[in-house]
C-alpha cells in the first residue's frame, strides 16, 4: 500500500516515461547553426552546430559565427556538475541526445546523469502585437525528468559575459543588479557606449533576468572562474560568493577572468524540472536617429522602465510559451500540407526573418510617443550595413504577408518619407536609406541608376502587397505621386533593361556581365502592373488604365524577346536559362499579367536544366556555381506543377540541413559544395522569409477600406476588418469636412442621376459592370513615356471620377482582353448591391479623394497633422 502522493507520482511518472517514448521525434534536421536568442539584428545569438561540433562544447556566437557570446548554463544532480551550455569549464558535458527546431524555438535534448533535460530556447514571433515584437530578449527554459524515477537533489546555474555588448575583449564594461516586484535581472554595457560598430552593438545593453519567485535564488555578478567553479565543486547545494570588487571591469580583466552575470537556484530533490526560465536580452535605446528624429523601440511606448518591462517579459513567460506553441502549430500545419521538408525551412528561417528589424516610434518634445508613427528599421545582416534594403525587403515579403503584413508598410514608410523629400531627387526608387546602420541618412547618389528597374519594381510590388494583405492603403495615398512616378520610370526603361544590374549584383560574385536580363525587364513590367493596381485602388481610373495597357503590351513584348522554342531565357541576346524568381510578384498579388504560357516554360526550363547541382539550381547557367535558396524558394512557389516546387524545395532544404558545411542559414551558397563564401557571407539574412513564398500565396485579401479618418467612420463596408476608425479632430480637418458634407449633398443627386442614366443605358448588363474611367484608354504600344518626376500637388491627379466601392472591395475596371475577369463572387455580390448603396459608396470614395488631396496640401505646406491610421 503505496502513500497517496507516492501514486500520484507513479502514475505521473508513468504518463511522463510513456510521453518520452513517443514524443521524442527523431532528429531529421540537421543545419549548421541554430538560432539560440534571435530577435534584432543586435540581439542575435547562435549556436554552430557543424558536423564535428558537439553542441555542449560549443560557446554561442553572435550571427557573424565568430564573435563568442559567453553563455553558459549548468546542472548539478546528486552533487554531479553537468554543462547543458557553452564550451568545457568544470564538471562534465552533459549529452547531447538531439536538437529540434521550431519556428519560435530551438530544443537541446540532453542526458545529465540520471536527469533528461530539454533546453529550449525560445525567441518569440509576436503578430500584430508590437509592443511585444519590439522587445528585444528571449527565453532559454528547462524541462526534465529522472529517466530512473528516483528523486535528484537538483541545482541550477546560468550566466552571462560582458562580450555580448563589445568586439573587443579589452572594452570596459559596467554592470549592476536590480530586483524589481517579480523578477531579478543584471545589466551589463560598455562604459564608452559607441553607436558605431560593425558586429555587436556597442552602445547596447545586455540584460539577464530570472523570476525572483525561486526557491534558494541567488543572483551574483563574478567572474567565470570564480562562480562557475564554486558551483561545480561544493558538492549537492552550493554557496556563491563574488570573487569582483565594485561594478566595472574590462570584458575579461587582466588575469584572464571574465565577470559574468549569474542566476542559480536549488530545486532540492526531485523528480522532474518543469518550466524553469531565464530572459536574455539586448537592447539598445535610442534605435536610429531618422530625418533628424531620434526613435526609440516600440516597447517603450508600454513602459516606464527597463525593469517594468522586464517584469512584465518574466511574468508573461508562461502565456508567452502558450502563444508560441500555437504559433508554431499553426505554422507547421500549413507548411506540412505542402511537405516536411517544406516545414523545415520556414522553421529554420521564421526567427531571422523577424529579427531582421526593429519597430520603433518617434517621441515628441515632451517625450510622449508618436503613435501615428511607426516605421521599423532593417540591418542588412549577413551582406552589409545598409538600412532598410529594397530587394532584402522584397525577399523577405512573403514571411511578413503570413506572419504579420502591417510589417511590410513599417518597413516602406521611412523609404516612402525620404523619397518623398527634397533629399531625393532621382526619377527611380533608392535601394535603401544609406548606412552604416543605425545611422540611416538616406541613398540619395545617382550610382544606384543602375538599379532603378530592380529597386523601382521592387517598391510598386511592396506597396500593394502591403496594401492587399493589410487593407490599408495609408502608404499608397500618401505618396501617390512618388509611386507615379516610379511606374512612368518602368515604363520607359523596364523592357530593356540594357546593363542595369538585379540585385544579385550586390553579392559580389554574382556580378551581371549579362545586358537585358529578363527576370529583371519582367519585375519592372510587373511593377508596372502593379501600380495600375493600386491606381484602381485610389480611384485614380485613367492612371490605372494607362498603367495597365503598358504592362499588358510591354509583357507581350518581353514573352517574344524571352521565349526560345518553349524555354525562357535569362538575357535577350543568349540561350542562357536561370531562375525567373520575380514570376511570383505576379503569383502573389494575382497579378494575372504574366501568360500561363510563361509560367509552364519556366517549369520545363527548370526540368531540362543541365547544371543542377547537389543544392539545388545555380541562379542562372551561366555562373554553374552560385545559388540562392531566397529566390529558389520564389522560384519554387511560382511553379505551376507540384512536382517543379518540390523539386526546388527539396534542393534548398538539403543545403540547410546540410551541416557538413558551416554558416549560419545563409542564402548564398555554392551549389556543387554547398561551401559560402567569405564575405558578405550572407549569414542570418532576414531575406530568409522567402521560405514562406509557398505560404503567402494563401494568405488573403484584406478588403482594403477608405481609411476610417475621412468621413465614414463607423460606416465601414460590412466585413471589413482594414483600418479601424481612428479620429481627426484637427480644425482645418472638421472645416474641411464640413464643406465637402455640402458639396456630398449636391453630389449624392448627380452621382445618383447619372449611374441611373447610365444603367438604364446597360440594361441588360445585369451587375452593372462599371465603366469608372471617363479617359478614353489610349493603346500604348510600349516605346517610352517619358518620366514625370514632378511631384507638385495635385498635378497628376486627375480631376473627379467615379469608382464603385462594393463591399469595401473595388470592382474591377473594363479590363484588357488579355487580363482575368474578378471573380464571380464579386461580380455576383456588387450585382445584388442597390443603387442606393452604390451612391453612397461613390460618395465614400469621392470623400476620400478630397481628404487625401487635402492630406497632400496639408503635408506640402507643412501644416502638423494629425495621426494617420497608423500601423499599432
Ligand atoms: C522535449 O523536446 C521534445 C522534442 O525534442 C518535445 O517533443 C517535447 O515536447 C519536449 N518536452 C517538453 C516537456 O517540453
Ligand atoms: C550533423 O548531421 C549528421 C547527419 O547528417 C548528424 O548525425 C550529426 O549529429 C549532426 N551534427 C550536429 C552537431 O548536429
Ligand atoms: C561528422 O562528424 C563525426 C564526428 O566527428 C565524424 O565521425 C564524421 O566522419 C563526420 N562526417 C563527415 C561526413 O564528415
Ligand atoms: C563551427 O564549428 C565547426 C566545427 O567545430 C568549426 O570547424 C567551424 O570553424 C565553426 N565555425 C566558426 C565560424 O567558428
Ligand atoms: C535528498 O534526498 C537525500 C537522499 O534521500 C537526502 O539525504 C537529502 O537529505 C535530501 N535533501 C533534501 C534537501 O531534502
Ligand atoms: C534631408 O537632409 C537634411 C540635411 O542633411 C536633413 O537634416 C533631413 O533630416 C533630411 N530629411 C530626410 C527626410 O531625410
Ligand atoms: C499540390 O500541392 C498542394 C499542397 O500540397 C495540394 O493541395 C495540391 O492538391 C497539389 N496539386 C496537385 C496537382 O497534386
Ligand atoms: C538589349 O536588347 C535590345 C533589344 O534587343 C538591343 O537593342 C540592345 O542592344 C541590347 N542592349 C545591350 C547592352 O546589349
Ligand atoms: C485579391 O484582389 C485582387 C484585386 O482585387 C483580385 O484580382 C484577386 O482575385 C483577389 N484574390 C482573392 C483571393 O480574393
Ligand atoms: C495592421 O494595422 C492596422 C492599422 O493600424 C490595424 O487595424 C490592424 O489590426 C493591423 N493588423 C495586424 C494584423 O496587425
Amino acid at each position: 500500500m503505496f502513500p497517496r502522493h507516492t501514486l500520484i507520482s507513479l502514475v505521473i511518472l508513468q504518463l511522463w516515461t510513456n510521453w518520452i517514448a513517443s514524443a521524442l521525434e527523431q532528429q531529421t534536421f540537421f543545419p549548421s547553426a541554430v538560432p539560440l536568442a534571435v530577435r534584432t539584428p543586435t540581439s542575435n545569438c547562435w549556436l554552430n552546430t557543424t558536423n564535428g561540433s558537439n553542441p555542449m562544447t560549443t560557446w554561442p556566437t553572435f550571427w557573424n559565427d565568430q564573435h563568442i557570446l559567453g553563455w553558459a548554463g549548468y546542472i548539478k544532480v546528486d552533487g554531479l556538475t553537468y554543462r547543458w551550455l557553452g564550451a568545457p569549464g568544470p564538471g562534465n558535458s552533459s549529452t547531447w541526445i538531439e536538437t529540434q527546431v521550431t519556428p519560435t524555438q530551438t530544443i537541446l535534448t540532453v542526458q545529465a546523469g540520471p536527469m533528461q533535460l530539454n533546453v529550449t530556447f525560445l525567441s518569440p514571433i509576436e503578430p500584430s502585437d508590437w509592443g511585444r515584437q519590439s522587445f528585444p530578449f528571449s527565453y532559454v527554459y528547462l524541462d526534465g525528468t529522472a529517466t530512473d524515477g528516483k528523486p535528484h537533489s537538483v541545482q541550477l546555474y546560468s550566466d552571462i559575459s560582458g562580450e555580448w555588448v563589445t568586439n573587443s575583449p579589452s572594452t570596459g564594461i559596467q554592470w549592476s543588479t536590480t530586483k524589481t516586484s517579480n523578477t531579478v535581472f543584471h545589466q551589463v554595457g560598455s562604459t564608452k557606449p559607441t553607436s558605431v560598430f560593425e558586429d555587436v552593438a556597442e552602445d547596447s545593453v545586455a540584460y539577464y533576468a530570472i523570476s525572483s519567485g525561486y526557491p534558494d535564488l541567488v543572483s551574483i555578478v563574478g567572474t567565470d572562474q570564480g562562480l562557475r567553479a564554486q558551483f561545480a565543486t561544493q558538492g549537492e547545494g552550493f554557496t556563491l560568493t563574488s570573487d569582483l570588487a565594485g561594478q566595472i571591469g574590462n570584458v575579461r580583466g587582466s588575469d584572464g577572468k571574465f565577470p559574468v552575470l549569474a542566476h542559480a537556484m536549488d530545486l532540492g530533490n526531485t523528480t522532474s524540472i518543469t518550466l524553469i526560465a531565464w530572459a536574455v536580452g539586448v537592447a539598445r535605446d535610442p534605435i536610429v536617429t531618422f530625418s533628424g528624429v531620434l526613435r526609440r523601440a516600440y516597447y517603450w511606448s508600454q513602459y516606464a522602465t527597463i525593469g517594468d518591462a522586464i517584469d512584465a517579459f518574466m511574468v508573461d513567460f508562461p502565456k508567452a510559451r502558450t502563444r508560441a506553441l500555437a504559433l508554431d502549430q499553426k505554422i507547421l500545419q500549413d507548411a506540412r500540407a505542402i511537405s516536411q521538408n517544406y516545414a523545415d525551412l520556414v522553421s529554420l528561417s521564421a526567427r531571422q526573418a523577424m529579427a531582421g528589424f526593429e519597430i520603433t516610434l518617434s517621441t515628441f518634445p515632451n517625450g510622449s510617443f508618436d503613435f501615428s508613427d511607426v516605421k521599423a528599421f532593417m540591418k542588412d545582416v549577413g551582406n552589409s550595413q545598409r538600412v532598410n534594403p529594397v530587394e532584402v525587403i522584397y525577399a523577405a515579403l512573403p514571411a511578413y504577408m503570413y506572419l504579420d503584413p502591417n510589417i511590410t508598410g513599417a518597413l516602406l514608410d521611412p523609404l516612402l518619407e525620404y523619397q518623398n523629400s527634397s533629399n531625393y531627387t532621382n526619377t527611380y526608387a533608392a535601394p535603401d536609406l544609406g548606412g552604416p546602420f543605425p545611422t540611416a541618412p538616406g541613398d540619395p547618389t545617382n550610382l544606384n541608376a543602375v538599379y532603378g528597374i530592380e529597386d523601382s519594381g521592387n517598391m510598386l510590388i511592396l506597396v500593394l502587397a502591403h496594401a492587399r494583405s493589410t487593407g490599408d492603403r495609408t502608404l499608397i495615398g500618401k505618396y501617390y505621386n512618388l509611386l507615379k512616378q516610379w511606374a512612368d520610370y518602368l515604363v520607359s526603361n523596364a523592357l530593356i533593361p540594357g546593363n542595369q544590374y538585379s540585385a544579385d549584383a550586390r553579392d559580389g560574385i554574382l556580378v551581371q556581365s549579362h545586358a537585358n536580363l529578363t527576370n529583371l525587364a519582367l519585375k519592372g513590367i510587373i511593377g508596372i502592373q502593379a501600380m495600375a493596381e493600386v491606381s484602381q485602388i485610389m480611384g485614380q481610373g485613367a492612371d490605372a488604365q494607362d498603367y495597365m495597357a503598358s504592362a499588358t503590351s510591354l509583357m507581350q513584348s518581353w514573352v517574344n524577346l524571352a521565349s526560345i522554342s518553349g524555354h525562357l531565357r535569362w538575357t535577350y541576346d543568349e540561350s542562357t536559362s536561370g531562375l525567373m524568381y520575380n514570376l511570383l510578384a505576379d503569383k502573389l498579388l494575382q497579378l494575372n499579367l504574366v501568360p500561363a504560357s510563361v509560367y509552364t516554360a519556366e517549369s520545363m526550363t527548370l526540368s531540362d536544366n543541365q547544371v543542377q547541382g547537389p543544392f539545388g539550381f545555380p541562379l542562372s547557367s551561366d555562373n554553374t556555381s552560385a545559388a540562392r535558396s531566397d529566390w529558389t524558394l520564389f522560384s519554387a512557389a511560382a511553379a505551376p506543377d507540384n512536382t517543379t516546387r518540390d523539386l526546388l524545395i527539396t534542393a534548398v532544404r538539403n543545403h540547410a540541413s546540410s551541416n557538413l558545411t558551416g554558416g549560419i542559414f545563409p542564402t548564398l551558397y555554392d551549389v556543387q559544395t554547398g561551401l559560402v563564401q567569405a564575405a558578405p557571407n550572407t549569414f542570418a539574412s532576414p531575406a530568409q522569409g522567402a521560405m514562406f513564398s509557398v505560404l503567402a500565396l494563401n494568405v488573403a485579401n484584406q478588403t482594403i477600406v477608405v481609411p476610417a479618418s475621412s468621413t465614414t467612420r463607423g460606416a465601414s463596408p460590412a466585413g471589413s476588418n482594414g483600418s479601424k476608425a481612428k479620429s481627426h479632430t484637427g480644425a482645418i480637418v472638421g472645416g474641411v469636412i464640413a464643406g465637402i458634407a455640402a458639396l456630398l449633398l449636391f453630389g449624392v443627386v448627380v452621382i445618383f442621376l447619372n449611374r441611373r442614366a447610365r444603367k438604364d443605358r446597360n440594361a441588360n448588363d445585369e451587375f452593372e459592370a462599371p465603366r469608372p474611367y471617363q479617359n478614353p484608354v489610349t493603346e500604348h504600344d510600349g516605346t517610352a513615356v517619358g518620366p514625370q518626376p514632378s511631384r507638385t500637388f495635385g498635378s497628376s491627379i486627375p480631376s473627379s471620377k467615379t469608382i464603385l466601392i462594393t463591399q469595401g472591395k473595388f470592382s474591377p475596371g473594363p479590363l484588357p482582353a488579355t487580363s482575368q475577369p474578378a471573380s464571380a463572387h464579386q461580380l455576383s455580390s456588387s450585382g445584388r448591391r442597390s443603387s442606393l448603396s452604390r451612391v453612397t459608396d461613390d460618395l465614400r470614395s469621392e470623400v476620400e479623394r478630397l481628404r487625401q488631396e487635402f492630406q497632400q496640401l496639408r503635408a506640402d505646406q507643412s501644416i502638423p497633422l494629425d495621426a494617420p491610421p497608423g500601423y499599432q
